[in-house]
């Protein structure tokens, strides 16, 4: 992949008005919780990248996405509830004991969260799930611009009660 990716720069390197962007776009991969290290983004590296995000198409300017940053103690509130939706997935002590740690793991967790507008009448489902998924790599490749690894995650635990809790999931 990484060599297809390559040799299209190479085609269309000459007509291309920004090669240092093309670049940036074209490296980017992503880091799993393990390999991300400390420290993580900043208050203003953050904001640049929900700036990104803002920057995704998006029909009527509906924004139908919000991103909660956990990070510090609400680490370990968030490990815990990974335990708890473990539980309930009925894993056994050893499982429990990983999903927990893998709160832990990066020193920064910026939730996703969808917030749709159901009844729109001009704005279908689909449309709006689009922007999120623009919003989201827009926010990716800003962090990758700024240096930061990154890994999109959902796993079972995203549609949990645990994760109700913590307020990661839009009631409306
Ligand atoms: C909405 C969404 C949810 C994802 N959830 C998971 C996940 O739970 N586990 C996983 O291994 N990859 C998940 N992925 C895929 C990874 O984020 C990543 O894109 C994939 O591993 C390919 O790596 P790359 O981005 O370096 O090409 C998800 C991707 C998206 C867009």
């Amino acid at each position: 992949m990484a060599a297809t990716r390559a040799a299209a720069l190479t085609e269309t390197t000459a007509r291309a008005a920004n090669v240092d962007g093309l670049r940036l776009l074209l490296s980017r991969g992503s880091v799993g919780p393990k390999h991300l290290t400390a420290p993580g983004p900043d208050e203003a590296q953050l904001r640049l990248m929900v700036e990104a995000a803002l920057h995704a198409p998006d029909h009527a300017a509906l924004v139908p996405f919000r991103f909660k940053v956990v990070r510090g103690e609400a680490r370990g509130r968030m490990s815990a509830l990974y335990g708890e939706s473990a539980r309930r997935a009925g894993k056994d002590a050893a499982g429990i004991a990983m999903d927990e740690e893998r709160a832990l793991l990066p020193p920064l967790t910026v939730a996703v969260i969808a917030k749709l507008d159901l009844g729109h009448p001009q704005v279908p489902a689909h449309e709006q799930w689009a922007c999120v998924g623009g919003a989201l790599t827009n926010f990716l490749n800003a962090a990758h611009a700024l240096g930061f690894g990154g890994k999109m995650l959902s796993g079972a635990g995203v549609n949990s009660v645990s994760m109700y809790s913590l307020g990661l999931v839009p009631s409306g």
